[in-house]
């Protein structure tokens, strides 16, 4: 099962990706990790992996349609079946959001539709939320709206900083986005009409 992940830092998510399908746990084949950053360290970690890296510079382009263009081109070399946006920091246009509809995941840490965009930790914090977590979603055109497939959620206790919050959610995220993908590859999920399905089996 093909996939191209996108990242643009540490890539502790790509990292669960890389151990799990190394383990036997998922039957993914990772055909290349694309950042838009050239020091970003999840590039070291595809390479020490052997998988094939790519770097486009978004500052290099006149507009986000010429970079997701461009983007759009080397990820299809590639013929994933699915892409996965794995702290990808870039907001998608319409026409490539679309072009891979339903086949393209990202992680988001909050439990959507709760905390949309960046700095989610302090924001549940602040509104003195008493859980928060993280969501694996398809990705569609509107930013960390499209149809959630898995949620995980912790405590925010009365002590809690952005910090210790984050930590937390990071383990999280390393559980559930390579189940997602799991669940993708072995095809036990469909997605229709903007909305997802679960094999009974799950
Ligand atoms: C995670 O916090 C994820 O939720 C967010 O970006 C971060 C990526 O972390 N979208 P990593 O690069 O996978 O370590």
């Amino acid at each position: 099962f093909p996939i191209v992940v996108l990242i643009s830092g540490s890539g502790s998510n790509l990292q669960a990706l890389i151990d799990q399908s190394l383990q036997g746990q998922l039957d993914v084949k990772i055909r290349a990790v694309i950042s838009n950053k050239a020091d970003a360290y999840g590039l070291e970690r595809a390479k020490a992996a052997g998988i094939p890296t790519h770097t486009l510079n978004h500052r290099l382009f006149d507009s986000r349609e010429a970079f997701d263009t461009e983007l759009q081109q080397i990820i299809d070399q590639y013929s994933p079946k699915l892409v996965i946006l794995a702290g990808f920091m870039r907001i998608l246009t319409e026409s490539f959001a679309r072009h891979y509809e339903g086949r393209m995941l990202n992680v988001h840490p909050s439990l959507l539709p709760k905390f949309k965009g960046l700095n989610t930790h302090q924001r549940a914090i602040d509104a003195k939320e008493n859980e928060h977590g993280v969501s694996v979603h398809f990705v569609s055109a509107e930013l960390d709206a499209g149809a959630v497939i898995i949620q995980a959620s912790t405590d925010i206790a009365h002590d809690e900083t952005a910090e210790s919050l984050a930590k937390k959610v990071h383990s999280l995220e390393h559980i559930i986005y390579p189940l997602a993908v799991k669940w993708l590859s072995e095809d036990r999920i469909t997605f229709h009409d903007g909305k997802v399905s679960f094999d009974q089996k799950i």
